[in-house]
């Protein structure tokens, strides 16, 4: 990420450590790792953008940011388990060090954290917003789990578990910010419809990542969608441009439990010859745009750029 915007995080990491104490080893050692372990703090940065933006600048923004931190961490130790994940950024999950019960039972402890947080930071419209999105993103975990390995492909079943299980949360923290600042119903739906936009092309770019990522850079295995059947962007897209003997038996090898590794070569080639990839980029920089352009209605200014920044971020990022 760029110097300037990991500018806007500093103070966050010592406000996460402060946070996260507990008198009991294994969630300082299960949660430490993970928020020890180089997450890019997308979901902090949005949280205080956002407020700067809307002239809101106190130090508990800090507290709010760790927050929103925490009940994304939380998700990742529980999506980890239900994906059985290996990697996560860059180093061993939890779940393949500590083992599921583990990973689910402090992943409870963070969701906890940040309420005790969120209770304490006192504003009931902050804790509505963050609640709302948390209840959202776990619908969203349950909606993907009822679909997995389904035969039939349905995009606009697909665009609703991105926006529940990844750009609600993303909305809310550009929502609290504009919350904070006090700033008008308009500017208020801007803020949350930019966090809305960055966080459906934020997926649309991991799920295309998963399919074209480098493993060392991405700081998770490759593939995984595909080996856990979850028909994601690239897929969809190339399916929808497919003749229909094609798509069956891509679909087919989808449905399977088990994968091998020429039916995975399978599908990469069919998303090579109907662009799969190509499509999902032009999918994810017109939201990027869309996002940019409900900025419109606020100063020009040094929070503005780094949010127009971020968004341009988003589109070329490998990890
Ligand atoms: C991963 O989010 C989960 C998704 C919504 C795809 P991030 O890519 O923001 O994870 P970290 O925090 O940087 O590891
Ligand atoms: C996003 O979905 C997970 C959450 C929002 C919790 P993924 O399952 O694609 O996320 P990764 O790829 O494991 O980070
Ligand atoms: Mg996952
Ligand atoms: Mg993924």
């Amino acid at each position: 990420m760029k110097n300037y915007l990991l500018k806007g995080l500093e103070g966050v990491e010592e406000r996460i450590a402060a946070h996260l104490r507990s008198d009991v080893a294994l969630i300082h050692q299960v949660s430490g790792h993970l928020l020890s372990g180089g997450g890019k703090r997308i979901r902090p940065l949005l949280v205080i953008l956002s407020a700067r933006l809307c002239g809101y600048d106190r130090p508990e923004l800090l507290d709010l940011a760790s927050a929103v931190e925490f009940i994304h961490t939380a998700s990742l130790l529980h999506d980890d388990v239900v994906d059985g994940s290996c990697l996560r950024r860059g180093r061993a999950s939890a779940n393949v060090i500590w083992g599921n019960e583990a990973s689910v039972l402090v992943g409870d402890f963070l969701f906890a954290r940040s309420f005790t947080l969120l209770v304490r930071f006192g504003n009931p419209r902050i804790m509505e917003i963050l609640s709302g999105a948390t209840e959202v993103m776990a619908k969203g975990e349950v909606l993907q789990l009822a679909n997995i390995r389904s035969p039939s492909p349905d995009l606009g079943h697909y665009l609703h578990v991105v926006r529940c299980k990844t750009a609600g949360l993303m909305a809310a923290a550009c929502r609290c910010g504009a919350v904070l600042g006090n700033a008008d119903p308009e500017r208020e739906a801007a803020l949350e419809g930019f966090g809305l936009e960055i966080g459906m092309a934020f997926q649309f770019i991991d799920d295309l990542l998963d399919y074209v990522g480098e493993q060392d850079e991405f700081g998770k295995t490759p593939g995984s969608d595909l080996a856990e059947g979850k028909l994601t962007l690239p897929l969809l897209l190339a399916l929808q441009s497919a003749p229909a003997a094609e798509r069956e038996s891509i679909l087919e090898i989808v449905s399977r439990k088990r994968k091998t590794a020429a039916a995975f070569r399978k599908v990469v080639a069919f998303l090579e010859r109907y662009d799969g990839i190509g499509q999902t980029r032009n999918e994810a920089r017109q939201r990027l745009e869309k996002a940019k352009r409900q900025l419109g209605l606020f100063p020009d200014g040094t929070a503005r750029n780094d949010l127009l920044e971020l968004a341009d971020f988003l589109m070329e990022r490998r990890r």
